[in-house]
């Protein structure tokens, strides 16, 4: 298993460098919007990276399957012993308007479990890995999440921009509940870079009414590898196999505010 995650760690930093390499994305040359949505966007970096990680991994483990977002998918492959669900790039938006947050996301499922994740920031040259357990690390140090109360949290969001309509106005009542009982908000773009930082303790609450697989799946084994909890906005289980909303936060503020949560999002 070592020797396969650092194979898949060094794969991750060079599909990093794609990303880098990108330019004049602000253009939008190298850009489209999915099902006519103009939240919604692809760049030709997004594919390149993608296509880059399932080469590369089906030449190290043939036997490999994957759930990626710049493809079709079958989500009965979670269940393999092989299946890895990829975000190639997380933060596109961020991506095309050069913000320099974002992340490539990578999970590896064997017999339906998260069994190790990396998700790595180019920008700042983060990589943030956990294996099953065996704890959470950014650059190969140990992360664990934060112990502050709910005054002193930070409360990172996201607003599940391509539900706008169904989804928006709900998202933001919960922010301002929450942006009155905690410490501040942030909105940073990239919910894979959001779910590390809160494994990393840089902040201590995150949700979002509803995200994909290859979204989150990287992020929750961080969490949880770094002391954190993570479950759907019910405070049950996730299901990976479908998009589904989440709430994650440090144990010193979950049970606290997974109440306001229930209340506003039911
Ligand atoms: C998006 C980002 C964003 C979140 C969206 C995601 P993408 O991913 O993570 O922060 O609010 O819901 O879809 O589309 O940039 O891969
Ligand atoms: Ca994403
Ligand atoms: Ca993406």
């Amino acid at each position: 298993m070592k020797q396969i995650t650092d194979t898949l760690s060094s794969l991750v930093l060079k599909a990093g460098e794609i990303m880098l390499k990108a330019h004049d994305i602000e253009s939008g040359d190298h850009m489209s919007e999915k099902a006519g949505d103009a939240a919604n966007l692809v760049t030709v970096y997004d594919v390149a990276v993608q296509n880059f990680l399932i080469t590369e991994i089906t030449k190290a483990i043939p036997e490999a399957y994957f759930i990626a977002e710049e493809k079709e998918n079958d989500a009965d492959v979670l269940n393999r012993k092989y299946c890895f669900v990829i975000d190639p790039i997380d933060g596109t938006a961020n991506f095309t308007h050069d913000y320099k947050h974002s992340c490539i996301s990578l999970a590896l499922f064997s017999y339906g479990e998260v069994v190790f994740a990396a998700v790595y920031d180019p920008y700042q040259k983060e990589l943030f890995t956990a294996r099953k357990g065996e704890g959470a690390f950014v650059n190969g140090r140990p992360i664990h999440t934060a112990n502050r109360d709910t005054a002193h949290s930070i409360v990172s969001f996201g607003t599940s921009p391509y539900y706008k309509d169904t989804l928006g106005e709900k998202s933001f009542r919960l922010c301002y509940k929450l942006f009155r009982t905690c410490s501040d908000i942030r909105r940073c773009g990239a919910a894979a870079l959001d779910l590390a930082y809160l494994a990393a303790g840089r902040n201590d609450v995150f949700f979002e009414a509803l995200l994909s697989p290859w979204d989150i799946a990287a992020g929750y084994l961080l969490i949880t590898e770094a002391g954190g909890i993570m479950t759907d906005m019910n405070g049950n289980k996730i299901d990976f196999s479908a998009p589904s909303p989440v709430f994650a936060a440090t144990p010193a503020v979950y049970d606290e505010l997974i109440g306001i949560v229930k209340e506003i999002m039911q």
